[in-house]
């Protein structure tokens, strides 16, 4: 299968709850590879504009506030399939409809506060890692 590269955040809540370290597990147990990773604190600006996409949703306002309520981790992650791949390991949007063993089963919080970010698709996974990386802090 091919390599790919995906873009993840550890939100607030799971920073809040010290799980940095135990959803990288889950990342790497996998197979992925974290091959970029930082702390940040997101500004209002930049969460508005990450989620641009679900401008119209009613919960918009909310999930800018909660996603600058504190530190999140921004991650590159490599590896066959990743997008795809990521996605099953974080679970379902909806930690109440995640399988058994995912990221959001374990530890989200609630719809909102589900611990991870994943890519939807290959497209979107470029644009967001480029929101976020330059090209010389990816290293592999
Ligand atoms: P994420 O995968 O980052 O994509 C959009 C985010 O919006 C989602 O995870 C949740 O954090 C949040 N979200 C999605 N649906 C709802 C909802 N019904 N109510 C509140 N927040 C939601």
């Amino acid at each position: 299968m091919a390599q790919q590269r995906t873009f993840s955040i550890i939100k607030p809540d799971a920073t809040r709850r010290n799980l940095t370290g135990a959803i990288n597990a889950k990342i790497e147990a996998s197979g992925l590879r974290i091959i970029a990773q930082k702390r940040i604190h997101m500004t209002s600006e930049q969460a508005g504009e990450f989620y641009a996409v679900h401008k119209e949703r009613p919960f918009y306002g909310e999930l800018v506030e909660f996603m600058t309520s504190g530190p999140v981790v921004v991650q590159v992650l490599e590896g066959d399939d990743a997008v795809a791949a990521y996605r099953g390991v974080m679970g379902a949007t909806n930690p109440a409809d995640a399988d058994e063993g995912t990221i959001r089963k374990e530890f989200a919080e609630s719809i909102e506060a589900n611990s991870v970010h994943g890519s939807d698709s290959l497209e979107n996974a470029a644009i967001e890692i480029a929101h976020f990386f330059n090209d010389d802090e990816i290293v592999g």
